[in-house]
């Protein structure tokens, strides 16, 4: 029976990447995956083809409305949604081939199958030509992701009501799409479709959208969505999703009101579930939380010695980027290193246009922990740079401890604010003030002189702003 030091379950973000490092430390390493494709949900069903879409999608909007007012004019813009598909397809082979190639120069070995926890040290697998193989090792790392939680009235059949999947795949804009949950892929898939012509509409059952992030900026992105023909029903409570003859019927409750909604395809976006049973970690004793995520301590490890777990299958929020970061952690932790993870420094982003951004603690959490806090604002309609690029929507926002100037919060809606958020992740993560950070010379013209502002503006002394 073939020996390794770390076999691997699943090759998603967290998987790939722990592997990765498990071969720089020299170990060992197995990676079994039971899809074709390395990569796992980031990779093949999720960040990457939905990035490739929106920002295709984005191109598409520009051409057609926005092109113009830099005097290029654009006739007849339209879509070629075959090829539009061809190339976020061509972009996920790019990078699926990436994946492969980096597995070799790790040497690490990789397994195309189902992978099944046999006993404590071993993992058994059915491999996709037919075969079953057991394999042993001295530590095994769960990495097997998440699914996509269905509603029970209103199951995917892949076609009508589908999930984020299928929603990256059509062959069509449907010409009316429902979207169940205003959260991450609700605001991002429903964007693509609305910018490629769909009639989008939005049903949340709580009285805001992007839960998480923070309140004033969420409403502020559900004013540029809405500006963008996207409609938001908040507060609705959907109880019943009906096809007939292909096309959807819908009835929600909104306070006392019943709705009705047509629609010719649904998108359910509520949330996602790990993927954590079946997987013969129950039969050697590892326990589960209650909603079935795999139970860890702070280094990863289960309550079995040897066995450890990370990424979407475990607590904490459902991101590739903290799936990764884990992977590195626990394989530097086998290997007897100290990795460990910052959890305050970990940002989210809602890859929208203009795009939500936050990291740490929003004005509202900071609040109800009791802290006293001080808030720096900056609107991007006073950056130069927002200017010139016409990217005017959003503002930076930072929530600072009152006393130690301490950031704990940074919070940005803006055009690029997936890159502008890294500044602040890296001043939280060194326990930073907000007084560092202004001082701290930004390029100009910039739209991180906007983050620079924002900071500056926790003393209330931003430069090109008339009111504070
Ligand atoms: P996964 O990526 O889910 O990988 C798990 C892998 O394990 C899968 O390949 C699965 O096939 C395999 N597997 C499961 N069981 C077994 C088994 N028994 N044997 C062998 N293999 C097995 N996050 C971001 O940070 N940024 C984004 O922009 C973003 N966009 C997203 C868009 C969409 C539409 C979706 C659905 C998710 C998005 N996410 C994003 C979330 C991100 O994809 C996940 O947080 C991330 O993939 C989790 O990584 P993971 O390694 O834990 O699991
Ligand atoms: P989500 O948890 O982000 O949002 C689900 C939304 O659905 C919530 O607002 C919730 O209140 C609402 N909801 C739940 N049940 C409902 C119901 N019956 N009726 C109406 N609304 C309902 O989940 P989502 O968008 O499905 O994404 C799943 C995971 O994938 C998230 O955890 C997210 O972190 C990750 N993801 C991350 C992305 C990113 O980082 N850019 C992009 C896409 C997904």
């Amino acid at each position: 029976m073939e020996k390794f030091d770390v076999v691997i379950i699943g090759s998603g973000p967290g998987g790939y990447i722990a592997a990765i490092r498990a071969g720089q430390l020299g170990l060992k390493t197995a990676l079994i995956e039971k899809c074709k494709e390395l990569g796992g949900t980031c990779l093949n069903v999720g960040c990457i083809p939905s990035k490739a879409l929106l920002t295709s999608s984005d191109h598409f909007v520009f051409a057609q409305k926005d092109a113009a007012k830099h005097g290029i004019i654009i006739d007849n813009a339209h879509v070629d949604l075959a090829k539009m598909q061809q190339r976020k397809d061509k972009v996920v082979k790019t990078f699926n081939g990436g994946v492969r190639a980096l597995m070799k120069t790790n040497k690490v070995t990789t397994f195309e199958g189902l992978g099944t926890i046999s006993a404590r040290g071993k993992v058994s697998m059915k491999l996709t030509n037919g075969e079953t193989q057991e394999i042993e090792t001295k530590n095994i790392i769960i990495a097997t992701g998440s699914a996509a939680i269905e509603l029970p009235f209103a199951k995917f059949d892949g076609k009508t009501i589908v999930s984020s999947t299928e929603a990256l795949n059509f062959t069509e804009a449907p010409k009316k799409l429902l979207v169940i949950g205003a959260g991450a892929i609700g605001l991002e898939l429903g964007s693509v479709w609305a910018r490629l012509g769909s009639e989008v509409t939005i049903l949340e059952f709580l009285p805001r959208i992007a839960v998480g992030f923070d309140l004033e900026l969420s409403n502020l992105l559900q004013r540029s969505l809405t500006a963008q023909g996207i409609t938001f029903h908040l507060e609705t409570k959907v109880s019943a999703v009906k096809i007939d003859n292909g096309h959807i019927t819908s009835t929600a409750r909104k306070g006392n009101e019943e709705l009705k909604f047509e629609a010719d395809k649904a998108l359910v976006s509520v949330g996602r579930k790990p993927f954590s049973e079946g997987l013969g970690a129950e039969k050697v004793g590892v326990e589960f939380d209650e909603k079935k995520r795999i139970k860890v301590d702070k280094h990863f490890k289960t309550n079995v010695d040897g066995i450890y777990a990370i990424g979407d299958v475990i607590a904490g929020p459902m991101l590739a980027h903290k799936a990764e970061d884990e992977g590195i952690a626990c394989v530097e932790r086998i290997a007897g290193k100290d990795g460990h993870i910052n959890y305050d420094a970990i940002a989210g982003i809602i890859y929208t246009n203009p795009e939500l951004a936050g990291v740490g603690l929003t004005e509202d959490q900071a609040k109800e922990k009791g802290i006293d806090y001080r808030v720096g604002k900056f609107p991007f309609r006073a950056n130069s740079r927002a200017l010139c690029n016409d990217e005017l929507d959003g503002m930076v926002k930072f929530v600072a401890d009152a006393k130690t100037d301490r950031i704990l919060g940074a919070h940005i809606l803006q055009h690029a604010a997936s890159e502008l958020i890294a500044e602040a992740v890296s001043v939280i993560d060194f326990g930073g003030s907000s007084e560092d950070l202004a001082r701290t010379c930004h390029s100009h013209p910039t739209l991180s002189e906007a983050v620079k502002e924002a900071a500056m503006n926790v003393e209330k002394r931003a430069l090109h702003i008339v009111n504070r």
